[in-house]
């Protein structure tokens, strides 16, 4: 496993790390409990020192099964991973969504996930949006304050735009950002937030790498998923096509060195300086054991340039 320091701070996080969303079982159809404990439990044993999950994630649910993985069995992983979570989402007793990160709903956030992942203090807690009510500097002002009191190590954003991040670390010192950026979706580079944040010391773990399965070796159909699980609108129509046979060329990049198309993905975001780690989402011990091998695989500025292309002209 390849490790990247973690911004300005003296953390050495791998470079894959597993990301929990689907484990909430939300939005991702049926999902196995027992292969989700089983899968963090590989991601820890094969060295991958972080998991990055939500209060959202299931509303709760994430965060519990990963503490049942940690302190499962004779050997506890506790102390071999950090776990970095985010506030923002919750559910009220109508089941309606709240979207809060005032300073009282980051409160009870912190006593909810510090209970549910069983730890006395948090890693890493990032905002996961803006919840268009409290103003940015208010919710990173409260987040900065917790950190300050002893109960978080590390804090950060996900989801802001460039002026939101340029307008939260002028309130707090941030460590970490997590924006959508892939092949498939270059935004976060192109409007200035990568930059941003290398220049700011912020490291940034990205999501979407693998298109939720598009760059897969086998890409599933929209029928092969519940209609509960939003792939099954995704994974269809014209955009869908060209979107396999984007992945048939990228795949004879891929071949090049050995590789798969995930492969080639995730080392487009590692290639890029600004990127600490890639987010994966994976549903068994199986498809870590593939991703894993995509560590520390990097790619030249003319093969991400070249990958680019295939993607901007498979678009067209
Ligand atoms: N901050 C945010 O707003 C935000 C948003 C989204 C995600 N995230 C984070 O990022 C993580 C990743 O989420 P994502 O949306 O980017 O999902 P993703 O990693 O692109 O997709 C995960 C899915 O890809 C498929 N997959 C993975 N490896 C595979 C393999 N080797 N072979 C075949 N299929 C494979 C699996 O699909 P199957 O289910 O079909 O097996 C898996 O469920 C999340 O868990 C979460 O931690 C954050």
């Amino acid at each position: 496993m390849h490790y990247q320091q973690m911004g300005r701070t003296d953390f050495k996080v791998s470079d894959i790390v597993l990301g929990t969303y689907k484990f909430g079982a939300r939005d991702w159809g049926a999902v196995n409990d027992l292969d989700s404990l089983a899968t963090i439990q590989y991601c820890v044993d094969h060295g991958m020192n972080l998991i990055d999950t939500a209060t959202g994630y299931g509303m709760g649910r994430a965060e519990r099964l990963i503490r049942y993985a940690l302190d499962e069995g004779e050997h506890p992983r506790r102390g071999k991973t950090r776990i970095m979570t985010k506030f923002y989402l919750w559910e009220d007793a109508d089941d309606e969504a709240i979207r809060d990160v005032s300073p009282a709903m980051q409160r009870k956030f912190l006593t909810g996930s510090k209970k549910r992942l069983g730890v006395e203090k948090l890693d890493i807690v990032l905002l996961h949006a803006d919840d268009l009510k409290t103003p940015i500097e208010t919710a990173v002002e409260e987040l900065a304050k917790m950190q300050a009191e002893g109960h978080i190590e590390h804090i950060g954003v996900s989801n802001y735009t460039l002026e939101q991040l340029q307008r939260a670390q002028k309130v707090a010192p941030l460590q970490n950002y997590q924006p959508h950026f892939s092949l498939l979706s270059r935004g976060a580079r192109d409007d200035g937030r990568l930059d941003f944040c290398r220049e700011n010391g912020i490291s940034i773990g990205c999501f979407g790498v693998i298109g939720k399965g598009l760059f897969a070796q086998r890409i599933k159909e929209a029928h092969e998923f519940p209609n509960w699980d939003h792939r099954s609108r995704k994974f269809a129509g014209p955009e869908f096509e060209k979107k396999k046979r984007i992945n048939a060329e990228l795949s004879k990049v891929a071949a090049r060195h050995g590789k798969s198309v995930t492969h080639l993905a995730i080392a487009w975001v590692l290639s890029h300086p600004a990127i600490t780690f890639a987010l994966l989402g994976f549903s068994n011990p199986a498809q870590a054991e593939h991703n894993l091998q995509a560590s520390g695989f990097r790619l030249s500025k003319d093969e991400m340039d070249e990958c680019e292309s295939i993607v901007v002209e498979g678009l067209k």
